[in-house]
């Protein structure tokens, strides 16, 4: 595998030309209006499976939407690698934002910009793409089997099942991902580890019907301003969550663990202007790292009540709703947080309004081990390719079914991601550099050639 550059520079347009096709696909899990563009991106991925070499192409069909699958075993003797990605994308809104439209994909300023650039069409592709290499170009070092779902976004319902019904076919050494970020391209670096996930809606409900709010305003009570008042209660002073019981299960890191974690470079005025935040936020006695990696938290995505049309309608709302969720550390579980949030969010509830708990997905949070063979292989990876050996860190997202498969399956996970945080995901204006694109295809290789070289075979 010399060639790997040449096969790449050679390759370079059409690599990119079969990116932009699946990212013209609006494979919104979310929304099921787009219900025929999710199933036909699943086939688009079979076929490009099937393109670059696979056997056994299968568009395996679950109650929500396929997953594909596709293998190739060169030698039942050598060890095998499970690559897993998704095709589905997050909904594009707000549309008003996007400078180009989110599924015509446009390169500006050696960017590409579309709805999943990187989340994650642009990173699985490169190991398609570095599977066609292999293939093309001295043959494969270890076996390998794709498994690209279709509701990563919205949750993997599906996963479980499928997983637990296809052991001996999911069967692998380990599981290769690449749906994380990196520090930046100067500072390469490999994730250790993600959060997990707990997700609930929360409903208020004051009068039977929307008032008039001059009629009544002032006698009842406005469930907008009573969980406005509920959700500001969920964070104290020092913005730790104030839910009882919520940090009991979090293990603390050593001041070991915390010093390695900070040495991590960090721009401070940098991670600000990119936000366009004059001063950060978060729970005091932890950093940036700190915050985002291995301390859980509480947000809400969405708050929403009475009258936000144009214009203005004097109205006191029947109900107020928002959408709440909780990104947990290893060692918390996303059913007892879920219990702990309900029990809370209803017992601070006032007389004057009803609550309403709905629970959405949850989702384990992980750590993944640094001293296996397979981590050995991406560092190296790594290093060689980006002349630099990677930073640890750890992920803010989640992908749960790397726990999945743990608990599943006893296969551990590397993360080798190669977008960045500020790629914009799940925001307008989503992009994944070129340059990045082509280093993952370029890096790729080398993890199955060190994986099977440090794995003995
Ligand atoms: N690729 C992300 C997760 C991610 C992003 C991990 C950046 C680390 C760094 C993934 O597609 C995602 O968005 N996951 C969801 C979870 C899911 C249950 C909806 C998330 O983290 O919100
Ligand atoms: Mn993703
Ligand atoms: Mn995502």
């Amino acid at each position: 595998m010399q060639n790997i550059k040449q096969y790449v520079e050679q390759n370079k347009q059409r690599f990119l030309d079969e990116l932009f096709d699946l990212l013209r696909f609006p494979s919104v899990s979310a929304d099921p209006k787009y219900k025929p563009d999710v199933l036909e991106t699943a086939d688009y991925v079979a076929k490009k499976l099937s393109d670059a070499g696979a056997d056994k192409v299968e568009v395996c069909q679950t109650s929500g939407y396929p997953i594909v699958y596709g293998e190739k075993i060169v030698d039942a003797t050598k060890p095998t690698v499970l690559v897993y990605g998704h095709y589905d994308v997050q909904p594009p809104d707000p549309l008003e934002l996007w400078k180009t439209p989110p599924f015509e994909p446009t390169i500006r300023d050696g960017k590409i910009y579309a709805r999943g650039a990187c989340d994650d069409k642009g990173q699985f592709y490169m190991h398609v793409k570095a599977f066609e290499l292999m293939m093309q170009n001295g043959g494969l070092p270890c076996n390998i089997k794709f498994m690209i779902e279709g509701e990563e976004e919205v949750g993997s319902s599906n996963l479980e099942i499928f997983v637990k019904e296809n052991r001996q076919r999911l069967k692998a050494d380990v599981v290769l991902i690449s749906d994380t970020s990196m520090i930046s391209m100067e500072h390469p670096s490999l994730e250790t580890g993600l959060r997990g996930l707990s997700y609930l809606e929360v409903e208020v409900t004051g009068p039977n019907r929307d008032l008039h709010s001059g009629v009544y305003g002032g006698a009842v009570a406005n469930p907008a301003t009573i969980l406005a008042k509920m959700i500001a209660s969920l964070h104290d002073e020092n913005n730790h969550i104030a839910i009882p019981g919520f940090y009991d299960d979090v293990i603390d890191l050593t001041p070991e663990e915390r010093t390695a974690l900070n040495d991590a470079p960090y721009d401070e005025a940098e991670y600000k202007t990119d936000l366009g935040v004059d001063e950060l936020w978060g729970e005091k006695g932890y950093t940036t790292f700190e915050r985002t990696g291995t301390r859980p938290t509480l947000e809400v995505n969405g708050i929403w009540g009475g009258y936000i049309g144009e214009g203005a309608k004097t109205v006191l709302p029947s109900k107020a709703s928002a959408k709440i969720s909780m990104r947990l550390v290893p060692n918390q579980h996303s059913d007892k947080i879920r219990d702990l949030f309900t029990v809370h969010f209803e017992k601070i509830a006032p007389k004057s309004v009803k609550v309403k708990v709905t629970p959405h997905h949850g989702g384990e949070p992980v750590v993944t081990p640094t001293d296996s063979v397979a981590y050995k292989a991406a560092q190296k990876a790594i290093t060689e390719s980006f002349g630099k050996a990677p930073i640890p860190t750890r992920g803010g997202g989640s992908i749960p079914i790397v726990a999945l498969f743990e608990a599943e399956l006893g296969i551990k996970t590397v993360l080798m991601g190669f977008g960045l945080d500020s790629d914009a995901l799940h925001s307008p204006n989503e992009k994944y550099d070129i340059y990045n694109y082509y280093k993952g295809i370029e890096t790729i290789p080398l993890f199955h050639k060190y994986f099977a070289e440090l794995s003995g075979s």
